[in-house]
């Protein structure tokens, strides 16, 4: 029987696995400059933690399953729920504000397509214990600041921003009913991923008013944030809510990113726990799916149970992340091996111990060094030692056996010279960092 991978799963051969390890590296680099330190959760968690606070979307995606005592599990389709969860547990002892980040394996029993698996990588940074919208501009700064640091420019990338609390005092302004306002945000999240028509029948059948509807229809199409300022027959809460993104934007212009950020009242965002700001950010194109998302979630801590306390966040996965930079020939499977200090090269099989031996020397010495396990012809072992990306070679031959001697061959410029064995070992046990430390 042949067994293949799990549909929506990836494998990460060595090549792909050092792309993989490239994007995530970035990613604590960033986080850390940015002031978040790193935690993590287990990767499953009781069922009913998602089931309640993730929203229909991702509960419907939840690998789920019983342990032997019945309790219902699921594996993370996200981080936040657990975040909430350890914050509330040591809610007193935790210095704030809280800046943290981790970088998950996730699973969301999705639709595998481009851009999104059923398991994948997702970066997240989050900001517990600060009201201020400063925080959210510190978010995506944060966001930014990686992208940036990848290579991608604002002609690549662009965060597309709203607010979620405005967006509930619109709603209120045109009288709709609370009850309605989750079903209108899923349909609205869905808006610029289908048809036009199909997007209007959802929402008929969100809110079957059809005045309220036409009125929430003429809001959607504002483009500008100002012609909502301007236009403003609605609440004062929705102004004060307008005011609110009005000073993100002119954080974001003092952060000297604003010509990667604009408005844009089609995002909502999926998921349920979102009170305030909302972002995405996205391919200029708009070809592929969001890069990340995030927001405010204000009231997820006390919903778990945990004292009122703000918090914004966001996460980026993986994928898209990494179709676009491929699209953009930033990275690639060619990216290079980390170098290797030495390889050994083998011309006689009596000369295999010797040579491991040497690499034994070099590495706990702290130098990487490879050898050859069985002997063969010159060319074909200095073909080994260049795939390997060695700086150097060490030639264990005839002269080793005739006198202790080895040819220590500079791979770049293919000098070469001959070096008395014992010497070279002297040599190395000088520079070892732990013999010094033993001498002193
Ligand atoms: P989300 O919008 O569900 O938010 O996911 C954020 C990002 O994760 C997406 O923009 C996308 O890059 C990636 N992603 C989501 N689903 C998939 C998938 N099936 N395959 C590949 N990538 C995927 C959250 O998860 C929030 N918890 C983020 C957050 C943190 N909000 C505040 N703090």
């Amino acid at each position: 029987m042949k067994i293949q991978a799990v549909k929506g799963t990836r494998d990460f051969y060595p090549p792909q696995m050092r792309l993989h390890n490239w994007i995530l590296e970035g990613w604590k680099e960033v986080s850390l400059r940015n002031g978040f330190e790193e935690y993590d959760g287990p990767i499953f968690e009781h069922l009913k933690m998602y089931e309640q606070k993730s929203g229909e979307e991702i509960a419907e995606q939840l690998f789920s399953f019983e342990d032997r005592g019945g309790r219902g599990l699921a594996i993370r389709p996200e981080i936040t729920p657990t975040l909430a969860r350890m914050v509330n547990q040591r809610i007193n002892a935790l210095p704030k504000p809280i800046k943290w980040f981790s970088v998950p394996r996730v699973c969301r029993a999705e639709r595998p397509q481009k851009g999104r698996l059923r398991e994948f990588y997702q970066w997240n940074i989050d900001i517990i214990g600060v009201e201020d919208i400063v925080a959210d501009a510190e978010v995506i700064l944060c966001s930014v600041d990686y992208l940036r640091q990848t290579g991608l420019t604002e002609k690549d990338i662009v965060v597309k921003i709203s607010s979620r609390k405005m967006l509930g005092k619109l709603l209120e302004a045109c009288e709709i009913e609370q009850e309605l306002h989750t079903g209108i945000y899923a349909a609205l999240d869905k808006k610029a991923k289908i048809p036009e028509d199909a997007f209007e029948k959802l929402l008929e059948e969100k809110l079957p008013d059809q005045d309220k509807r036409e009125k929430l229809l003429e809001i959607f199409a504002t483009k500008q944030l100002s012609d909502l300022q301007e236009n403003l027959q609605y609440s004062s809460e929705a102004a004060e809510a307008i005011d609110e993104l009005i000073r993100l934007f002119s954080l974001l212009k003092s952060m000297g990113i604003s010509e990667y950020c604009e408005f844009d009242i089609g995002i909502v965002r999926g998921l349920a726990y979102y009170t305030g700001t909302v972002f995405e950010i996205h391919d200029r194109e708009g070809e592929l799916r969001a890069i990340c998302g995030g927001g405010r979630f204000d009231s997820l801590l006390k919903d778990f149970g945990g004292p009122s306390i703000p918090a914004t966040g966001m996460g980026m996965g993986d994928c898209v992340l990494e179709i676009l930079l491929r699209e953009k020939g930033i990275i690639s499977e060619e990216m290079p091996k980390p170098p290797v200090n030495y390889f050994i090269a083998v011309m006689d099989d009596e000369l295999v111990e010797t040579a491991a031996g040497l690499a034994a020397k070099l590495r706990l010495a702290g130098l990487s060094a490879e050898f050859s396990y069985k002997k063969a012809k010159m060319k074909k072992l200095m073909k080994q030692a260049s795939e390997t990306g060695a700086e150097k070679s060490i030639i264990l031959g005839g002269e080793y056996i005739e006198n202790k001697q080895i040819v220590l061959k500079n791979m770049e410029t293919s000098e070469q010279r001959t070096v008395d064995y014992k010497q070279f070992c002297d040599e190395l046990k000088y520079s070892e960092p732990n013999q010094e430390n033993s001498e002193k």
